[in-house]
């Protein structure tokens, strides 16, 4: 799809394909939304009047076909909330809806209408389009025409092109690394296993990032047990992925480590068949971790930045780690695994310990889908927000607003910490019980980051929308957490 910024002209509407405006909460019109119902003799005014309930509010959409005194095949209203707070996520989420409203309605253009807005809104609303049309479809080979989205070809409408230009190049950059993300995440599990994911994230090294790939003989070599016991029953070998961008001379980097088990049967504590194919996308936290390095790369961000991935295929055969082993890790810490499919903590474990120990971050930042309990904890719409440090713990909450990827901080109590203790090694893997789970998930990944600060997202809740409620995400992959932390490190770790 194309996206393009052209000069707003308010004394004519555009020909052809469909035009979308905003209008505001209490029915206010937008000044092209005014344009629009000049150039059609009111017929904007009416169809709101007519729509009964159409009042502005973001979500509403109102549609007309083949409006009178212009020559366009659809004009659609679109209700993006109150005026006053109209920020860059709202206009991400108006055009998301245009989008949705024509994208196989047969037309070929949409015009989004945005005169007065400014440059930065009408760049979000471009990263908006282009993130609602995010699809994965290259395994369909029979998809009716007609089912295919017509929409090829997205003008926004602005009073100064080339600062519209100017803000979204950043944006685009964005969006390109979310659909990285996303096809990471998307893709079946057999396409996608350790080594085939590293030579993805290594073919990014064309955008300046350095990607180091390390195999089980070097992971043996650095006693990294933990990881390593995860993957033993798989015919796939595991991988661990390094990526650096140096973009900030010789300041201390930011680290991000990602869970990334390709397919998590259980192993020997296998899961029930049903759903088990949703545990293709048990990779989201390390694709996360890969579209921040690609975007931050992407855009050059002011920043020293390092990407770890442990990528692993969680599976049960003669070789698998049983329950009841014992594994060391990296940290010379000693693991009772008591549960196989509680693997995402042991692949964290030695990807934490080792990221501290060789680049001394800042701080550290894991993203993992390491827990179904913090589906029961916070349902569909949030990720846990763990951590040891308010600063940096605030610093994430405030991207997650300013993002629209929600997260919510819950506690990591010290109490709780002795739920983990094992009889006869250093921890076990899981708590007692299913009681507080994603906590106790938490407080084991706090036994390896050695006193930095750190946060944990869990986001066993958020990779995957199932249906999606949210414009900007279809149905699937969402590629949680690339937008939020791209926006915390803007915000706080550059310059
Ligand atoms: N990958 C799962 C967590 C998960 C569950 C993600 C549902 C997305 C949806 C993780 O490896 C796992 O199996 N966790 C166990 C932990 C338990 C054995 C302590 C879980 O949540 O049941
Ligand atoms: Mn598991
Ligand atoms: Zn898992």
């Amino acid at each position: 799809m194309r996206i393009e910024f052209v000069a707003s002209d308010r004394t004519a509407a555009p020909t052809g394909g469909a035009v979308a405006v905003m209008a505001f909460e209490g029915g206010k019109l937008s000044a092209a939304a005014e344009d629009m119902d000049k150039a059609t003799a009111g017929a904007v005014t009416r169809a709101i009047a007519a729509s009964n309930r159409f009042n502005g509010k973001a979500g509403q959409t109102v549609e007309l076909v083949a409006p009178g005194g212009v020559d366009v095949q659809r004009l659609v209203i679109v209700g993006s909330g109150p005026q006053d707070s109209l920020n860059g996520e709202a206009a991400e989420t108006f055009a998301a809806q245009a989008y949705a409203a024509v994208k196989t309605s047969g037309v070929e253009t949409l015009s989004i209408l945005l005169p007065g807005a400014g440059a930065e809104l009408a760049a979000h609303a471009a990263l908006g389009v282009v993130l609602a049309a995010y699809r994965f479809d290259k395994y369909r080979t029979t998809e009716k025409a007609e089912k295919k989205p017509s929409v090829t070809t997205v003008a926004i409408a602005v009073d100064d092109v080339a600062a519209a230009e100017a803000a979204y190049a950043p944006l685009k950059a964005l969006g390109e690394a979310v659909y990285f993300s996303r096809d990471l995440v998307s893709e079946p599990p057999n396409v996608l296993y350790p080594a085939e994911y590293a030579r993805r994230v290594k073919a990014l090294e064309s955008l300046g990032l350095e990607v180091e790939i390390l195999g089980e003989a070097e992971m043996a070599k650095l006693g990294m047990g933990s990881l390593l016991g995860v993957g033993q029953g798989s015919r796939r070998d595991s991988q661990l992925v390094v990526i650096q961008w140096k973009g900030g001379g010789d300041s201390q980097p930011v680290a991000f480590v990602g869970k990334g088990v390709t397919f998590d049967t259980g192993g020997i504590s296998i899961k029930p068949a049903d759903g088990m194919e949703d545990m293709k996308w048990d990779m989201g936290g390390s694709a996360a971790v890969a579209g921040l390095m690609h975007v931050l790369a992407a855009r050059k961000a002011k920043v020293n930045a390092v990407g770890v991935l442990g990528l692993v295929e969680n599976m049960p055969d003669g070789n698998a780690q049983r329950p009841g082993d014992v594994v060391t890790s990296m940290s010379g810490q000693t693991i009772e695994v008591i549960n196989t499919d509680a693997e995402g903590r042991l692949v964290l474990a030695d990807a934490l310990w080792y990221t501290q120990d060789r680049f001394k971050p800042k701080f550290m930042v894991d993203l993992a889908t390491l827990t179904g309990a913090i589906i029961i904890s916070l349902g569909n719409d949030f990720a846990g927000l763990f951590s040891n440090n308010d600063e940096l713990a605030d610093n994430l909450l405030a991207a997650s607003k300013a993002t629209g990827e929600p997260l919510w901080r819950m506690p990591v109590p010290a109490i709780y910490d002795k739920h983990i203790d094992s009889a006869i090694a250093d921890m076990k893997n899981v708590g007692n019980g299913r009681a507080g789970g994603s906590i106790t998930a938490a407080l084991f990944l706090q036994r390896f980051v050695n006193g930095l600060p750190w946060a944990h997202l869990d986001i066993a809740s958020t990779a995957w929308k199932k249906p999606s409620t949210v414009p900007t995400i279809p149905d699937g992959a969402v590629g949680f957490g690339v937008r939020l932390l791209n926006r915390m490190v803007a915000d706080k770790y550059e310059g």
